[in-house]
This record gives C-alpha cells, sequence and structure tokens, in this order.
C-alpha cells in the first residue's frame, strides 16, 4: 500500500492545470461534505509516472451536482449525461475532467450494456475492467491523499500484469478483451495466465463476434491511435484471432513495414507542413489494414461498423482509386497541371497512402513534389477581377481561371498583377 505522504508528494508534482483542479475539488468536497475520489486510468498512469490530462473522478453522491458546481468554479463546460450519472466539465484550455456518481453495475444480458445504480467506492472499483485500472485515491478534505486498492492494482503494476477483477469480466463487456491487448502492449506488460485463459474461453464462445459492432469500431480506432497497433492487431490475433471484424481479415505480411513507413511519411508530412490540419493516422492504418479486402466487402464493413461518413469516404476513396493514381503518377510525362488535378481533390490521409504503398519511384517522387511545390497555389485573382475587365459572368470565368491557373502552376506567372496581365492577354486573342 501507498502511504498518504508518497501520493500527495505525486499530485504536487502534476502539471499546474491538473494540480488546481485537484485543490479545488478539496475544497468544494469540504464543502459539500462528501467522499470524492481520483481513480482509474488517471491513477495508474500517476502511479507509473506517465503523463495523463484525463482527469476521472467518482463522488459518493450526486455527481452531477458536484460537476456542476466544479464547472462553476472553473468557468468551464459541462455537459451532462443524466442516464448515467455522469458529467463531463471541458475547461478553456481544453483539459477534460470525467465526473461520475459511484455506481454499482449489473449486466442483465452478457455483452449488453449494464444497468447502473448508485454505490460505493468499492462497487465502483469493482465494475472496472483489470486490477491496475481499479485503484482510486481520496481527494476529499480528511482523507486527502488515501490509497484505496482493492484488488492488488498496485502489486500488478509492479510485476507489470493486466488481471481482471472477476471470471465475468469478459462476458460483462467483451470489449476488455482488445483493452486488455491494448494495455499490455503499450505499458509492456503481460496479460496474466488466469486472465488469458478466460480470453481463449472467450474465444471460443465468440464473444467479441456478439458486441455491437460500433464498440468494436470505437476499441480498434483506440489500438490505431496507439503508439504500437501493430503488435496490438498481432497480439490480439494470437490470443482471439481477428476473424471477429470479418472472416476475410488477415494481417498481411508486409503490413508491419507499411505501418511503419505510414509513420515515416506522416513524420515528413508534420516536419514540413506544420501548420497543416492533423492528420488522421489511425485512418490510413485502418485503409491499409482493409486494403485487401473486396471493394463490396470493405464497403459492406465499414457500413456495418458504421464508420463516420468522413472517414468511410477516405477509406473507400483509398481503396477505388489508389492503383488509377499509381498508374497516372508513375508515368514517365505527367504535365505538372495534371498531377495536381489528380491530387488535389484527395484528403491527404489517401494521399500520403499512395505514396507509402506505391512501389513505384516515380509516383512517390511526385507526391512529394506535390506537397512541397503546387499543393498551396492558389489564384489570387477571383470573379470580382473578372467582371472588372469586363468579361461576362458565364462558362468563360471557368476556362479563363482554368488557363491561368495553368501558367500559375507552371511557375510562368506569380503575382496578382500577373495574373491580371496574363487574363488581359487571354480575352485580347
Ligand atoms: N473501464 C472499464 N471497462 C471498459 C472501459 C473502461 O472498466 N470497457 C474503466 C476503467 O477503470 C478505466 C476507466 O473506466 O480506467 C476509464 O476508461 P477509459 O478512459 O477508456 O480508460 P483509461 O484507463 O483512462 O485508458 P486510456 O489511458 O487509454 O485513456
Amino acid at each position: 500500500m501507498i502511504k498518504k505522504d508518497s501520493i500527495i508528494k505525486l499530485l504536487n508534482k502534476l502539471p499546474s492545470q491538473l494540480h488546481d483542479i485537484i485543490f479545488l475539488s478539496r475544497e468544494l468536497a469540504k464543502k459539500e461534505k462528501v467522499g470524492v475520489y481520483l481513480v482509474g486510468g488517471f491513477i495508474r498512469d500517476l502511479l507509473l509516472g506517465k503523463e495523463n490530462f484525463d482527469l476521472d473522478m467518482v463522488i459518493e453522491k450526486n455527481g452531477i451536482g458536484f460537476a456542476t458546481k466544479l464547472s462553476k468554479i472553473l468557468n468551464a463546460h459541462l455537459v451532462k449525461h443524466r442516464a448515467f450519472g455522469t458529467a463531463t466539465v471541458t475547461k478553456k484550455d481544453g483539459l477534460k475532467i470525467d465526473i461520475a456518481t459511484c455506481r454499482k453495475e449489473f449486466y442483465p444480458n452478457p455483452t449488453e450494456l449494464p444497468i447502473v445504480r448508485q454505490g460505493s467506492i468499492e462497487d465502483d472499483l469493482f465494475r472496472r475492467d483489470f486490477t491496475i485500472n481499479a485503484m482510486a485515491c481520496h481527494i476529499d478534505f480528511e482523507k486527502f491523499g488515501q490509497f484505496v486498492d482493492i484488488f492488488g492494482g498496485l502489486r500488478d503494476l509492479k510485476d507489470s500484469r493486466i488481471r481482471f477483477l472477476h471470471e465475468g469480466s469478459f462476458v460483462d463487456d467483451p470489449t476488455r478483451i482488445i483493452r486488455a491487448v491494448r494495455f499490455e502492449q503499450r505499458l509492456d506488460f503481460c496479460i496474466d495466465t488466469k486472465t488469458l485463459s478466460f480470453i481463449k474461453q472467450a474465444k471460443k464462445m465468440k464473444l467479441l463476434e456478439k458486441v455491437q459492432k460500433h464498440r468494436i469500431r470505437d476499441e480498434l480506432i483506440l489500438v490505431l491511435k496507439e503508439r504500437k497497433p501493430y503488435s496490438m492487431l498481432k497480439r490480439l490475433k494470437q490470443i482471439y484471432s481477428l476473424s471477429f471484424i470479418n472472416k476475410n481479415i488477415n494481417l498481411s505480411k508486409n503490413l508491419k513495414r507499411v505501418f511503419c513507413d505510414i509513420d515515416k511519411a506522416c513524420m515528413w508530412f508534420v516536419s514540413n507542413f506544420p501548420q497543416r490540419r492533423i492528420l488522421d493516422i489511425w485512418l490510413m492504418y485502418i485503409a491499409a489494414f482493409l486494403y485487401d479486402l473486396s471493394p463490396r466487402v470493405l464497403f459492406r464493413l465499414l457500413n456495418k461498423y458504421a464508420f463516420f461518413r468522413g472517414d468511410k469516404k477516405r477509406i473507400i476513396s483509398f481503396k477505388k482509386e489508389f492503383r488509377k493514381i499509381d498508374k497516372n503518377l508513375s508515368m514517365e510525362r505527367l504535365p505538372v497541371i495534371k498531377l495536381h488535378n489528380i491530387l488535389y481533390p484527395l484528403s491527404y490521409e489517401v494521399i500520403i497512402l499512395a505514396l507509402v504503398i506505391s512501389e513505384s519511384q516515380q509516383t512517390k517522387k511526385r507526391v512529394r513534389e506535390f506537397f512541397l511545390k503546387y499543393h498551396h497555389k492558389k489564384l489570387i485573382i477571383n470573379g470580382k477581377d473578372l467582371l472588372s475587365l469586363g468579361i461576362k459572368a458565364g462558362p468563360e470565368f471557368r476556362e479563363i481561371f482554368q488557363k491561368v491557373f495553368r501558367a500559375k502552376i507552371n511557375g510562368k506567372i506569380h503575382t496578382k498583377e500577373e495574373e491580371l496581365e496574363f487574363v488581359k492577354q487571354i480575352i485580347s486573342r
């Protein structure tokens, strides 16, 4: 067991944004005369010395009431989830605090979501996935810093072990199988022998196959957002198999290299274009992972798992367009305007993935060239400029813009004046 003082020392070392919230919560707990705890992944990472900005709090009673008051003190945004007795407080700096009432869960039907009732901190910890995620620490006034570890989470943390809390854990929630792999690979831990044997049983019972598809989707995305997604998929295949996602799915031999090349390509992109929007690397991984499926199976799978429209569009666009893009971009002669027309309508993710997957050096060179030299090029003149030159609005506009753009992308003109001059030349002809 860890002493109060040691925990307080760890809390005092936290970045000020977290520290302030915890100490303000302590004051509020005193005023409200209520037990307040930090729990879950936050405590796990606090003990591991890993940075974690997702505060998870449970309150002995009326979590929503506590969250409402805390959000006022912090001048933060509050979202209540009345059905679950939980609330999320989001500060202006983006820091998020999940607050819940201590709860007890009942699983009326295996694999379905539980029925929730108010409970004690012990009940609340017992409903959790693994011992390392089932530790808590008081942050209410008198007991501030007191550690709660009923299931031996600290010992498992020291022994690098992922262990479930009870034998019904995977029946209650089979997505914990994916979570077990995720924590194991992320932390370089090992799934404990008994827990592993229950995962094998779960496999025989096809438990993951029975879970609602959108929940599987969310877990897979979480896997793909981790730093070692390939090892996670490989381990999941080893202890459960990946056929629960789709019977045609496999981990192709070169996927490890592809994932690694995606990382490198993204690093290249980010270092060259730090201002551009954040890339969805997970989406590139999944598009590569599912690439061997036929278009029809892929389309059905993405629908079945209810992927969001924008995500689905990009994954399918890669599947449908890659061969064509690769063929065109690997041609010996390709005018710059054509290169632009091919790549410009595609998302960054699809283009970068094409760069990674293509075996043609020509394609790779052209994709890099596109990003470095041409992607940012835009016309400065607009419709008003054409009107002011006496051109009537109509189909001619498009034709003129295309011509000016071609000249611009070929490096013949640069400034607004040069663009206007070029338009004048076109109309005089
Ligand atoms: N939890 C659980 N079973 C699940 C999901 C979550 O028991 N299927 C519990 C765990 O105690 C977990 C907490 O809810 O620690 C918060 O969930 P989540 O934010 O998903 O987990 P973290 O442990 O914070 O994971 P991460 O570090 O990936 O954010």
